[in-house]
């Protein structure tokens, strides 16, 4: 089959590494792609918000089936727009319609959802702009820390945790009143907070069937001890040792069998990923968001631990076809270090030269803000997430060992790791 994978991060380079051993791959484009997925696959300049253009690809290159990594094109309607033309309606896309999208895209939308369906997630209301001063009474309702959601997509900046009244009331003013983030902030959610450890859990769905992937832990701030600000992700572990068998029958009865007989309550149809959010309340597991995707440095992570063949599995997705498909999975963990830009989350350089990729090390290298040098096709950096270091073993301390023997050869102006991922698991 000629596949067409859309995205250009680690997590893109990790499903392009694990279609590209399926026997199935005839040609595999990635659309933009990065430095990595272009020795992985054939790296394509498309504009992911282009939607004709992409058409256009796919019918010129004879694109059996669409694979979208990220949650912009699904959340703007890639699906219901290859669903509405005639010549591309037959090509299946893995990933939700917009109408299933907005698990995402809304959070409002989504803490509704739960609602309705009885899923375990933190109390809520949602406000509008004309409601700020509800808004601000509700807060005198809760307790501290406040948690406050701007509705639509921020870019992994619409969630703010405020710990005290005058910085939450600060808050709705420049959310809710001055539309920090735009359409995204037209309404407001402000939720109970939860303590807990996080964690990733996947599911590949049909719509009706479900498969359930490695659950992973991912280290979002960008200094040790899970200090300072938030990043898309230092680092990830898969296993996760406290979801034993006990936790993840929870997971599955009360969280996943729940949002999929929701969906087909309210006849939203789903094909593709679903990425839960959860936190670990007292051995209760919680929601607190949906992704229609998956996740990123988490990816990096779960791929190397599937045994079973990815392409085969989606294919059952595309044919609604998953009911009793089975997951092989390795017993093994897989551990990931991210290398960032100096500077990032923040502003940070672009450009600068990586050594070290060519020597055959224990570890998978994850591209992700990486691209090649028009002049002198050399491998320079191109983004705050620049590689995802993923190494696989019986136990994660050796699995974490080799991550960073690996990170400690590849060498970039201003590279920049944490050094603790997995900290907190021993
Ligand atoms: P989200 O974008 O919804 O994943 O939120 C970003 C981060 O904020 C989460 O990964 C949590 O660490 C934190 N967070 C969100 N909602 C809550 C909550 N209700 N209680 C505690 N922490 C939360
Ligand atoms: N690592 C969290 C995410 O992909 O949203």
């Amino acid at each position: 089959m000629n596949i067409l994978l859309l995205g250009s991060g680690g997590r893109e380079h990790a499903i392009a590494w694990k279609l590209s051993r399926s026997a199935g791959i005839r040609k595999l484009y990635i659309a933009p792609g990065n430095a990595g997925t272009g020795i992985t696959g054939i790296n394509v300049d498309l504009d992911l918000r282009d939607f004709q253009e992409i058409r256009r690809f796919v019918l010129e290159n004879d694109i059996d089936m669409v694979i979208v990594g990220p949650e912009e094109p699904l959340v703007n309607g890639i699906v219901d727009f290859f669903e509405a033309d005639e010549l591309t309606r037959v090509i299946p896309v893995i990933g939700p319609a917009k109408s299933a999208a907005r698990l995402e895209g809304s959070k409002d939308f989504a803490k509704a959802f739960m609602q309705r369906h009885g899923i375990p997630t933190a109390a809520y209301r949602t406000f509008t702009a004309s409601e700020a001063s509800a808004a601000r009474e509700f807060l005198r309702s809760m307790k501290p820390p406040y948690v406050l959601k701007a509705d639509g997509l921020a870019a992994g900046k619409g969630v703010v945790i405020c710990t005290n009244l005058a910085e939450a009331d600060q808050e709705i003013t420049e959310m809710l009143e001055k539309a920090r983030f735009g359409k995204a902030s037209e309404k407001l959610v402000i939720e109970e907070f939860l303590s807990g450890i996080e964690l990733s859990v996947f599911i590949l769905t049909d719509g009706q069937s479900w498969v359930l992937l490695p659950e992973a832990k991912d280290y979002k701030r960008i200094g040790e001890g899970d200090t300072g600000l938030n990043t898309g992700g230092m680092g990830s572990v898969s296993p996760v040792p406290f979801a034993d068998e006990e936790f993840m029958e929870k997971v599955k009865i009360n969280i996943i069998q729940p949002t999929i007989d929701g969906l087909i309550k309210e006849n939203i149809p789903y094909r593709g990923f679903i990425f839960f959010g959860l936190i670990n309340v007292n051995n209760n597991p919680y929601v607190i968001e949906y992704n229609v995707r998956m996740g990123d440095p988490e990816t990096e992570s779960v791929m190397p631990r599937i045994k079973s063949d990815l392409l085969d599995l989606f294919i059952k997705v595309a044919e609604k076809n998953l009911a009793g498909a089975t997951l092989e999975i390795s017993e093994d963990t897989a551990a990931t270090v991210v290398l960032v830009s100096e500077g990032y989350p923040g502003t940070y350089e672009k450009g600068a030269l990586i050594e070290g990729l060519d020597k055959n090390y224990p570890s998978q290298l994850f591209h992700a803000g990486t691209t090649v040098n028009d002049q002198h096709g050399e491998v320079v950096t191109s983004g705050g997430r620049v590689l995802a270091i993923t190494s696989v073993a019986p136990e994660l301390k050796e699995a974490l060992a080799l991550s960073y023997s690996t990170a400690s050869e590849i060498s970039y102006k201003g590279k920049t790791l944490r050094r603790d991922i997995g900290f907190d698991l021993f």
